[in-house]
């Protein structure tokens, strides 16, 4: 089910005719099978800091492991590919955030970057998109200033809040970025931003009204236990098959029942006497 790849103008134009689907991966065997099933784009995710890389949050997550996680992505898949930038890898000023975006494009053959905040990053953002990079925008918990936010938690539910957002929202779409990320936000609030931006919204956590979706394919996938948020479905639970199957290794190999006749190779020469002959 191999899609052709969008463009800007079609992710665009999509919103109000048919939802949009997006799904994260880190590494060529996963950009492989999102594209095998049609997802319409990849999202290389800072969640690798947590999912791939074993850090505690996103945060840590360098220009150079993102750069490195999606080379393989776009090895293993032709479609839309999105490269999330990192933490202060676009906050500390323009020209850098202008480079750093470029890396993604150039060196690691993504279509788009995406970058978290409203306001505060329009200028950014419409340098980017100036510079002939498209971007996606993330409001509502933005996870690399989840400490700020009061944590992990839904956002944007006192009417501040969700004023605030609103104007996020719309700042953005003015700055230029084709696409918004809504995370965790109360989905009547998404339901308004939805219909008050001319860009698509992909939601997570965020209802059922908004122009697409996304979640953490290893989350999706029921890999990852550490922690997942609620408003994740797991659509199958794979890690305890997985540790099925690692066991079961672990124990043939002790008892030797691995490699067994069909998993090795044959030869028609005797080797035993071979080496006999050969040392006498
Ligand atoms: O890093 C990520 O995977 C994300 C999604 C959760 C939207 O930003």
């Amino acid at each position: 089910m191999k899609n052709m790849k969008l463009t800007i103008p079609d992710i665009i134009a999509k919103k109000g005719t048919e939802k949009i689907s997006m799904l994260t991966a880190y590494d060529v065997s996963f950009a492989r099978l999102l594209e095998s099933q049609g997802v319409d784009m990849i999202l290389v995710g800072d969640s690798l800091g947590m999912v791939v890389l074993g850090y505690e949050s996103t945060v840590p997550v360098t220009m150079d492991e993102m750069i490195h996680h999606c080379k393989a992505v776009r090895r293993g898949s032709s479609c839309f590919v999105v490269g999330d930038m990192p933490f202060l890898s676009y906050q500390v000023d323009i020209k850098e955030a202008i480079t750093h975006a470029g890396r993604f494009i150039k060196e690691a053959g993504c279509d788009a970057v995406k970058l978290e905040g409203g306001l505060e990053v329009c200028d950014t953002v419409h340098a980017i998109v100036e510079a002939g990079i498209p971007v996606m925008g993330h409001i509502g918990l933005t996870p690399q200033t989840a400490s700020q936010l009061g944590g992990y938690k839904v956002q944007g539910k006192d009417v501040e809040s969700a004023r605030k957002m609103l104007k996020d929202a719309q700042a953005l779409d003015e700055a230029g970025v084709f696409a918004i990320v809504l995370e965790c936000i109360p989905d009547a609030l998404a339901k308004s931003i939805t219909a008050s931006i001319s860009v698509p919204t992909i939601g997570i956590g965020a209802g059922s009204d908004c122009d697409g979706q996304v979640l953490v394919t290893h989350d999706l996938l029921g890999m990852f236990d550490k922690f997942v948020p609620s408003f994740v479905k797991k659509y199958a639970e794979l890690a305890p098959q997985m540790k099925e199957a690692i066991a079961a290794f672990v124990s043939e190999v002790k008892t030797g029942n691995f490699p067994d006749e069909a998993h090795s190779f044959s030869m028609k020469i005797d080797v035993e006497k071979l080496m006999d002959t050969e040392s006498n």
